[in-house]
Parts: C-alpha cells; structure tokens; sequence
C-alpha cells in the first residue's frame, strides 16, 4: 500500500477519538493535513482548533475551523499529530518541518497525544531520520559544536527560519539508545529552543497505517 493511503487511513482513524465540543489540538506535516481535511467533514461538532504552525492554522481556517489562541484555552483533551521516525514505545522525533517547538507546547498541554502515521516511520531505535534542534540564530554555531562533541553531525538547514524565526540544526548519526536522557541533555545547552526528540512526554496512543489496516499501539 502506498505511504499516501497509509496516511490518510492512520488520519481518518484519528477521528474516532474526537468529541463533541473538543477543542482539538493540531499538528503539521502531510499526515496532519489530512487529518486537518478530515476534521472538516466533522467541524460542526468541535469548537475550534489550536495549531502547532502558520501552515496548520491557515490549512484550518481555509475549512472554516476556528483557530483559537493556546493561551486563551489552557488546557486540551486531544492532540493529533504525525511524526517523523516512532518506536514502539511511542518515543518520536518530530520536526521535519520545522515546528517542534510548538508542536512539542501543544502536546504538554494535552491530556492524549494521539500520534498518526504511516508503517514506514516505525523503527526499532530512533535516529535514522535526521534530529532537528531549533536554535537562537546568534548560537547556532556554539550549539553545532556541543551536539558535534555528543558524536552527530549537525547540518544548518539553510535558508529555513521557523515560525518563532529561529534556525535549525538537523543532527545526523546519533545513536539515540537513550531517548529520554538525550532529550533532556539537548535541551540544557544554550541556544537551544526545543529538540525534536519526544520522549518525555511521547505520544500516548500511536495509530500506524499498513498493510493490514490501522495499527493501534
Ligand atoms: C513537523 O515539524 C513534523 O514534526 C511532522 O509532524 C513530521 O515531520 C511528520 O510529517 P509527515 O506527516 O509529513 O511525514
């Protein structure tokens, strides 16, 4: 089955677990759009969205589905958002488009993090798909140097500002044994906004298109 139709099964999945009245809490990515797409089809039940991105936000007001402040809102019941590379143990590294900051500020605040994907994002030990780290421009080499001394290799993707216009660094050929541990040890260097390492707060429900259908784990 094509990687598209996986997404689009994993995405309408996701709307299982929408309720009544929910403000639904949103991500970014291919898969996030579909599932945005999808919540279109069910806006008149929900009371608007909070995004994870500009792209997110305007993909949702395009269907008509309120974009509400997170700070006017507190708290969610729901998150739905892809990823990039998911064990298991629903351990995640996010941010192949740039919005791991917010994505990881919504998924704090939210009391289900439901994360939808296709089979091909499931991996035995993360770290095959490049490690993003939002990073203050004025540390971005400073930054490139510690997590160069933590055995990656950080590449500035370049020509990309995200949408707290910050830089990133895409950390190739780390071995994440420890995902916890390796996200909280990004974290504390300075300059350092947010890693794309989910693992302190991981996804809570993972829900993998394949072959055989969706996949819940
Ligand atoms: C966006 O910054 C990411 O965290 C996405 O959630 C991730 O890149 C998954 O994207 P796709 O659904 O396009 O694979």
């Amino acid at each position: 089955m094509s990687q598209d139709k996986e997404k689009k099964m994993a995405a309408d999945a996701a709307l299982e677990f929408i309720r009544s009245g929910d403000v639904v809490g949103v991500g970014t990515g291919s898969t996030a759009n579909l599932f945005i797409d999808g919540l279109a089809r069910i806006k008149g039940r929900i009371d608007g969205a909070v995004s994870s991105s500009d792209a997110s936000a305007a993909r949702l007001q395009s269907h008509g589905i309120e974009v509400l402040e997170l700070n006017n809102v507190g708290s969610l019941r729901i998150y739905v958002d892809g990823a990039d590379e998911t064990t298991r143990h629903r351990h995640l590294i996010k941010g192949g488009g740039g919005a791991l900051t917010r994505e990881k500020i919504v998924a704090e605040v939210s009391e289900t993090f439901v994360c939808i994907a296709d089979s091909s994002k499931l991996v035995e030990r993360l770290g095959t798909f490049p490690l993003p780290v939002e990073v203050i421009p004025m540390a971005r080499s400073m930054v490139a140097r510690e997590l160069a001394q933590m055995g990656g290799e950080p590449v500035w993707r370049s020509g990309f500002l995200t949408d707290n216009r910050n830089v990133i660094l895409d950390v190739h050929g780390l071995d994440i044994l420890d995902p916890v541990d390796m996200e909280s040890r990004i974290n504390q260097i300075p300059g350092v906004v947010t890693v794309g390492l989910f693992a302190r707060r991981g996804a809570d429900l993972l829900l993998l298109g394949g072959d055989r259908g969706v996949e819940e784990l």
